[in-house]
């Protein structure tokens, strides 16, 4: 018996040993093709649902419905396993605004209460394996409509409700759950009345070259979430949203290997891992990365309300203009307390460079367990400020920067 787990502990150090740490996503993930159509549909001029629902349900798997013409106007769509919807060029498929379409039977879409969660989405992918949305049309939520029968809009709905401190019920753009193997491409996802993409634990999904679009003072319009979720690629994507342009998160499970490749960020909150991350994130590079007019560069932010570890995280290769915090870690994020205990370790910054001043902000909770940060050529402007407590950095700033301009993906 002795022997036996005196055994199991050799073996187990051996694998710990030889185990490498692999900070990306895991699948070799390359440029996505689309896939064959089974059906080509025309705009109607009236409610599609129906239409695009019957269609994408006697799709064959491993084919694309494809929207070919005109602007398709549609209430919530579930896209089946191993169907595709594929929307084309200059076509539009755009979210009726009325609230009763996307309500989960408790009337509580398009109200405000204290949970948020009355509406199904626009669009959902749930225990699918290699569905996705394709082409270079324009998927539109509509968030600045008018809700039918009332005068205020989703987005107004959801300032309303973040004035008294509650949540609005809007539906979420596209949202994935418990797939394998999505992949969202070319699409332009615009004015989603609520989170734009979120994925939940799902194993296997690629965003490329998405534009992602809402204007300023959309609340909660989160670019791409991925939650819980594994073996990500976020890729040569265009997100310019009201909240984060893109939320790594482990609600339920861990968020691990996650790629985010040649982006380009307009105004948002920034990269956010967190707050969310009770089941751990690690193992995230992020490469290539143009961040302009963002709240935040990059940033982590967590609590003892809802932390967990996040680590082997890997910045490398970023611009950054115009943003309050350049690097942001917070283990304290809105000073909500719990019992969960944060950690951000093995954090490395490498490469960047941030043309104008700005505020780098580290906090960690004790000195016991500080934060942990590389710092490689990280060269900043002149005039920063620093605020940092409980934290442990290796390497410097070097503030020698005094103006320029970012390349497309980073500093090239
Ligand atoms: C990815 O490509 C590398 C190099 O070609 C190969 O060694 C590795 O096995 C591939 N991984 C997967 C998951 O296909
Ligand atoms: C991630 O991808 C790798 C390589 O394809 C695969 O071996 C692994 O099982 C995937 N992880 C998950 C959680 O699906
Ligand atoms: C919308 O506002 C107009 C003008 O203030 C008012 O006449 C109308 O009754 C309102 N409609 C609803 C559905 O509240
Ligand atoms: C997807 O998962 C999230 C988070 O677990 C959950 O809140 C939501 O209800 C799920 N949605 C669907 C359509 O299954
Ligand atoms: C990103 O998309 C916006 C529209 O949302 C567009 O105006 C801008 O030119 C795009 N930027 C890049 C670098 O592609
Ligand atoms: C730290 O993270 C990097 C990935 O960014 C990984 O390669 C390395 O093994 C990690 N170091 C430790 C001590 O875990
Ligand atoms: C920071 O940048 C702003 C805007 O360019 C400038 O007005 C300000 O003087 C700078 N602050 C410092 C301390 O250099």
């Amino acid at each position: 018996m002795q022997q036996k787990s005196f055994y199991s502990l050799i073996i187990f150090t051996i694998l710990t040993l030889i185990h490498v740490v692999t900070a990306r996503d895991l699948r070799n993930v390359t440029e996505p093709k689309i896939p064959q159509i089974c059906i080509s549909l025309k705009a109607t001029g009236k409610d599609d649902s129906t239409f695009i629902q019957k269609a994408l349900d006697s799709c064959t798997k491993g084919k694309a419905v494809a929207l070919s013409s005109g602007i398709f106007n549609s209430g919530p769509l579930t896209i089946p396993s191993g169907v595709s919807l594929l929307v084309e060029e200059g076509v539009s498929l755009r979210a009726l605004p009325t609230a009763s379409l996307y309500d989960m039977g408790t009337n509580a879409c398009g109200t405000i209460d204290e949970y948020g969660l009355g509406c199904k989405p626009f669009i959902t992918i749930r225990n699918a394996v290699g569905s996705g949305i394709y082409g270079k049309g324009t998927i539109d939520g509509r968030g600045s409509s008018k809700m039918t029968g009332t005068n205020r809009t989703w987005w107004q709905k959801a300032r309303d409700a973040l004035s008294v401190h509650k949540l609005q019920n809007n539906p979420r753009l596209i949202q994935i759950n418990n797939s394998v193997d999505i992949t969202l491409y070319q699409i332009t996802l615009k004015n989603p009345p609520f989170y734009c993409v979120a994925t939940s634990e799902t194993y296997g999904f690629t965003a490329w070259a998405v534009t992602i679009y809402s204007p300023g003072g959309s609340p909660n319009t989160d670019g791409i979430d991925p939650v819980g979720s594994q073996n990500v690629t976020i890729a040569y994507c265009n997100i310019t949203t009201g909240d984060d342009n893109v939320g790594i998160k482990a609600l339920t499970a861990p968020g691990r290997h996650v790629s985010v490749l040649n982006n380009h960020f307009g105004r948002g909150h920034g990269l956010s891992i967190g707050s969310e991350t009770n089941y751990g994130v690690s193992d995230v590079t992020v490469s290539g990365l143009t961040v302009n007019n963002c709240a935040n560069g990059v940033r982590i932010k967590t609590n003892t309300f809802r932390g967990g570890l996040i680590t082997n995280v890997k910045y490398d290769n970023v611009c950054i203009t115009n943003a309050e915090y350049p690097i942001h870690l917070d283990e304290d994020y809105y000073h909500i307390h719990g019992t969960a205990t944060p950690a951000i370790k093995n954090i490395t910054i490498s490469n960047v460079r941030v043309l104008t001043n700005g505020t780098y902000r580290i906090h960690g909770l004790s000195k016991s367990n500080p934060i942990e940060v590389t710092l490689i050529n990280v060269h900043i402007a002149k005039g920063s400020k620093f605020s940092i407590s409980n934290a442990n950095i290796k390497g410097n700033w070097i503030e020698d920067v005094t103006g320029g301009s970012c390349g497309l993906h980073g500093n090239v």
